[in-house]
């Protein structure tokens, strides 16, 4: 019998990769639920879905992403990241399933300055960070043998992010402004749907927090800088500092996630940043 792999919030970036993969691995049958199907803040219908599929393995995607907002609906973050994380813990527990949670790098304060290794110690600047990294807690109270993995700056041909809004802007105006102060790593959810994949075929089940993005270090300033150039476009793309981009919830300065562990422990080797944009904007160029 094929393992069920299933999958919450199966609408955002990563959950709509994960359904791209499917393609590709039908020794899985893989159970897609968007929102609509399971709000994971309703414990009932978690407790019902897991009774009706009973599945091997729980891959995480559902969450409350929006980072300004949470600052002024931080009962809702908290819900959704934090508390509905711990009910699917327990449940995937209860139902001897493996849990595979996605978290942040927004659990670091950002003052860094080399690559966060896992064990490096939590201080969240904003609700976001906050409510995911109550998420990781709970995970890891309710299921021992949860697989955590934090990443960042994720962007997908799916869903909304930085990549899309940049390629509009770029469309609709002759000069952009983007902050050159804040350093991290993107992560195209192709790559990390991909990278989850390969931890569930592992033979090696190792529960714990793994960071993932893909390599190398930019700020958004070169992010978009390298958007321009493989869209070819004229707009021109001027650095500033946050100072003069406020926004409501304070962003870390420094977020760059070390990538040896998931490395050495499940021989996961990400790409290199560049690579994965060309691969994306090629996609969304085609469609
Ligand atoms: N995006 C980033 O830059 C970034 C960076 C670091 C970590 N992460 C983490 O990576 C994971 C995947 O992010 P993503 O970029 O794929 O996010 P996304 O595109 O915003 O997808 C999240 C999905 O969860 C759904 N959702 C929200 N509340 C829910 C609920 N109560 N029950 C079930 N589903 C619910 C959303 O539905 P609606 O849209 O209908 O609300 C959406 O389809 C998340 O855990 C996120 O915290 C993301």
């Amino acid at each position: 019998m094929r393992p069920t792999i299933l999958v919450t919030g199966a609408n955002g970036q990563v959950g709509r990769e994960l359904r791209v993969c499917a393609e590709t691995n039908a020794q899985y049958d893989f159970v897609f639920l968007s929102k609509d199907d399971l709000s994971i803040d309703r414990p009932e219908q978690v407790e019902e879905v897991f009774q009706k599929w009973a599945p091997k393995y729980c891959i995480n995607c559902a969450a409350y992403t929006a980072v300004d907002k949470a600052e002024t609906e931080q009962a809702l973050a908290f819900q959704i990241n934090g508390e509905a994380t711990g009910v699917l813990a327990a449940a995937s527990r209860q139902a001897g399933a493996r849990f595979i949670h996605i978290s942040t790098d927004y659990v670091f304060n950002g003052n860094g300055t080399a690559p966060y290794q896992e064990d490096h110690a939590v201080d969240p600047v904003n609700i976001y960070g906050a409510s995911k990294l109550q998420g990781e807690q709970l995970a890891k109270q309710q299921n021992p043998d949860s697989v955590i993995i934090r990443t960042s700056w994720v962007y997908s041909r799916f869903g909304n992010n930085f990549v899309k809004t940049m390629m509009r802007l770029m469309k609709e105006r002759e000069s952009i402004n983007v902050v050159d102060d804040q350093k991290g790593s993107p992560t195209y959810a192709a790559d990390l749907a991909a990278a989850m994949l390969k931890i569930i075929a592992s033979e090696k089940w190792t529960p714990g927090i793994y960071n993932y993005s893909n390599e190398g270090v930019i700020t958004w300033h070169q992010f978009a800088q390298a958007i321009a150039e493989l869209t070819r476009s004229s707009c021109k793309v001027n650095p500033i500092p946050s100072a003069n981009f406020p926004t409501p919830a304070k962003r870390p300065g420094y977020s760059v996630l070390s990538k040896d562990k998931i490395r050495e422990v499940y021989q996961i080797t990400p790409p290199a940043w560049r690579t994965s944009l060309e691969a994306c904007i090629r996609l969304l160029q085609q469609s």
